[in-house]
């Protein structure tokens, strides 16, 4: 049977068949713009982004859901001669980290693979992270548990996430803005995840779990809103959440507020992270 190609704005399920869409360049471009300001903060002193991370020498560090493992490759020489490994889903992401990667340090590899699965022994990582990753896995618990199955004692497990909750995108018509918040937590798989991994990594035998938001606000058109909030807006369409003449109000709205200096879009990331006794 010929598989039909997802549509690049399928949506929650885009981001979990990147190769099986039918355009999987556009997640890596996706990355490329919404990441390029986080980038440059990491770039510019590696050693106070990753702070948090308190990495050293010698660590072993497991990215998960790595994409083009740009944040791995600025990680990677902090703890040289500890291994770096990036391990994600889609082989375009792998293909693409690696190529980026020619010229990187030695103790950095990159591998396909499933968070629901991690192919690598119990206690084998002493930091290991996952950005954005967890939000689209169907079983996301499974996949927090196999994370701190490859944590070593005393290790670190550090999991990143938007409160999709927490999104404002500002409309003069303030129900569009309210609906727009509540389908993307709808749609996204577990868009609202955050709010439980704490208690679950307790759960999972994890201690001094530390929880640290930060809140990214836009007073332009920006590249969340060209890479999020105009494709979302198409997906709520397609589904009939937003009919035609709702989503070019919504949409004209954005651009009239932008043209007058009063766009504002707002979300929380927040960090959680946690340690696996000794
Ligand atoms: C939103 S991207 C985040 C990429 C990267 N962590 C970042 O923040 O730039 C989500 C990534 O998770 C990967 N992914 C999805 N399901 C996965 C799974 N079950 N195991 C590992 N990676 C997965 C996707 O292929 C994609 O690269």
């Amino acid at each position: 049977m010929t598989e039909i190609p997802l549509p690049s704005t399928a949506f929650a399920d885009a981001w979990i068949q990147v190769d099986r869409t039918e355009d999987p360049r556009f997640f890596v471009n996706l990355l490329d713009a919404t990441r390029a300001r986080l980038l440059e903060r990491a770039r510019e002193a590696p050693a106070r982004f990753f702070a948090p991370l308190a990495p050293r020498p010698g660590l072993n560090v497991l990215d998960v859901g790595c994409g083009t493992g740009d944040f791995l490759r600025l990680l990677a020489p902090l703890v040289d001669p500890g291994k770096s490994v990036g391990l994600d889903l889609s082989e375009t992401m792998i293909d693409e980290a690696r190529q980026r990667s020619t010229a990187a340090v030695s103790n950095l590899m990159f591998r396909v693979g499933s968070v629901l699965e991690l192919p690598f022994e119990a206690g084998s990582f002493d930091r290991v992270i996952a950005t954005q990753v967890l939000l689209h896995v169907p079983d996301p618990w499974k996949g927090l548990a196999e994370m701190c199955r490859v944590l070593a004692p005393g290790g670190m497990i550090s999991v990143a996430e938007i409160d999709w909750g927490t999104l404002v995108v500002e409309c003069t018509n303030r129900e569009l803005s309210r609906r727009f918040t509540d389908l993307a937590c709808k749609e996204l798989r577990n868009g609202l995840i955050v709010r439980e991994l704490p208690g679950r990594l307790r759960h999972l035998g994890c201690e001094r779990i530390t929880i640290m938001p930060e809140v990214e606000v836009a007073q332009d058109i920006d590249a969340f809103h060209r890479w999020f909030v105009e494709p979302s807006l198409s997906h709520f369409r397609r589904i009939g959440a937003f009919s035609q003449a709702e989503g070019d109000f919504f949409l004209n709205d954005l651009q009239e507020r932008a043209r007058h200096g009063q766009y504002f879009s707002s979300r929380t990331h927040y960090s959680i992270i946690g340690y696996r006794p000794v």
